[in-house]
């Protein structure tokens, strides 16, 4: 099919979410509302993809600076109408359709728009509006028809009649326009209403006074719905949820209980893994096959390799997990920990930009910090990297197959040699040669008699 120009509007404040946040750039599943629609009109092929910024443009395109958008700017918002205005110079190279969307209408599908390109194409229409029904209609514009079914005109919520605002068939706020046509009927649009606006919905009793008024009604109002306020937004991030749950679960991943958890829209699950009850995976993250994945825990920009277990109320962030690697329970692994295959973290540890070797452990109660662990290290319970000296960060090494034992703090810059054994209680501050034992301790002494003595 022979593709069409798109422009969404972007410009307004978006009062009603009162935010100093551009309301475009709220993020739904963890995209912002109008990265959701670039993303599906992009597959549209269009020959020109311009967008209208006004309210806080800068902050706008910055948001999607690595993409080929003509941006468009409002300076002014003097309505839906006048944006369309103000775009006319960058569309002027072209002569078909243009189709217009809303950017705060994030779950818009590509199917549908690609059904209102060809009805309108069949119908040779000039402008064809998307409509759908709600039970609470409020706050949208209203389709109005006559007795008969014919369409009239779209009245807005703000300028209706009580039996106009009776009507439950709204407009979507996506249209299929003419190109040629459209900048004559932009001049003809006044803000001659309740809100002082040029409103685009007025396009539509132009094109029935020229008989070239169309309306696709498409049943699923969800996936039309606006974003105006938080509330919405909820709605929204629920739907969405629910599509990437469903997603997911047609390729074989299990979701103890969906309506606990929440995922961004580009995580990656393998099959066969199983992700507990109130999950959290946040954006760029890749989930393997066959991981386990226990409640509470909060994955984001990581990669998780197959056959993990992430035991309860883990927080992984900026991590790679190479495979068979045992998290938690209550482990905090920080950006820039690498765990090579079958390492294992245990209960209360935090790492933060470590590497740690094959098949080491550990397990209790560390931290470990800036450094690099061969394999089959064996880490005691408690045992600290002190890698900051108050003014810089210095790096461990630990070669493989050390044994560390508990309570021992490595004062860094410092390296283990292989095969070294470190007491346990011993403070680590010069270098431990491979095969060496090292205790840094005070001896233990006795003094008999001590109670009796102090008597
Ligand atoms: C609009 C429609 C309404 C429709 C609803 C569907 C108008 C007048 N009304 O109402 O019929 O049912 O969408 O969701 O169009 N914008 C600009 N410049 C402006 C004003 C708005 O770029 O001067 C942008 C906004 O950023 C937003 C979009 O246009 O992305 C729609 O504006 P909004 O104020 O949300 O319109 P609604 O009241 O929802
Ligand atoms: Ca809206």
């Amino acid at each position: 099919m022979e593709s069409c120009a798109i422009l969404i509007l972007a410009a307004g404040h978006g009062t009603r979410m009162r935010s100093s946040l551009a309301k475009v750039l709220h993020p739904l599943a963890g995209r912002p509302l109008l990265g959701h629609i670039l993303n599906t009109v992009r597959q549209l092929q269009p020959v020109c993809l311009a967008v209208v910024v006004g309210h806080q443009a800068e902050r706008v395109k910055a948001a999607f600076a690595d993409e080929a958008i003509e941006w468009v700017l409002q300076a002014e918002q003097l309505g839906t109408a006048h944006a369309v205005r103000c775009a006319l110079p960058v569309l002027a190279g072209h002569s078909g359709e243009l189709i217009i969307l809303s950017g705060d209408t994030p779950l818009i599908e590509l199917e549908l728009l690609q059904r209102l390109l060809q009805q309108h194409r069949a119908q040779k229409s000039g402008v064809t509006v998307l409509s759908t029904t709600h039970d609470n209609p409020a706050g949208y514009g209203r389709i109005v028809r006559n007795p008969g079914g014919k369409l009239l005109r779209i009245v807005e919520e703000k300028d209706a009649s009580a039996a106009e605002k009776g009507i439950t068939e709204v407009n979507s706020g996506v249209y299929c326009v003419d190109l040629r046509r459209l900048p004559t009927w932009l001049q003809q649009i006044s803000a001659n209403n309740a809100q002082r606006e040029y409103y685009l919905p007025d396009l539509l009793a132009l094109a029935v006074q020229e008989s070239c008024a169309g309306v696709l009604h498409h049943g699923d109002a969800l996936s039309l719905a606006g974003v105006n306020d938080r509330q919405q937004l909820s709605v929204l991030e629920r739907v969405m949820r629910d599509r990437l749950v469903n997603h997911w679960q047609s390729r074989g991943v299990t979701f103890t209980d969906p309506a606990s958890c929440w995922l961004a829209d580009d995580v990656a699950i393998g099959a066969d893994t199983v992700i507990s009850p109130n999950v959290i995976l946040g954006s760029e993250t890749i989930i393997g096959e066959a991981c386990w994945i226990g409640p509470f825990s909060e994955i984001r920009h990581s990669q998780i390799g197959s056959g993990c277990r992430i035991k309860g109320f883990s927080h992984l962030e900026g991590v790679v997990l190479d495979g068979n690697n045992e998290v938690g329970p209550f482990a905090r692994l920080r950006p820039g920990t690498v765990l090579a295959e079958a390492a294992r973290v245990g209960n209360f540890c935090e790492l933060k930009k470590a590497h740690i070797g094959e098949g080491s452990k550990i397990s209790h109660l560390s931290y470990i910090g800036d450094t690099s662990m061969g394999r089959n290290v064996n880490v005691g319970a408690g045992t600290i990297t002190c890698n900051y000296d108050g003014q810089n960060k210095h790096k461990t090494i630990i070669e493989e197959g050390v044994f560390i034992g508990s309570d021992t703090q490595l004062v860094a810059p410092v390296r283990i040699g292989a095969h070294a054994t470190i007491g346990a209680g011993s403070t680590i501050t010069k270098e431990v040669p491979a095969d060496s034992l090292a205790v840094s301790r005070v001896a233990q002494t006795h003094i008999a008699q001590w109670k009796k003595r102090k008597i």
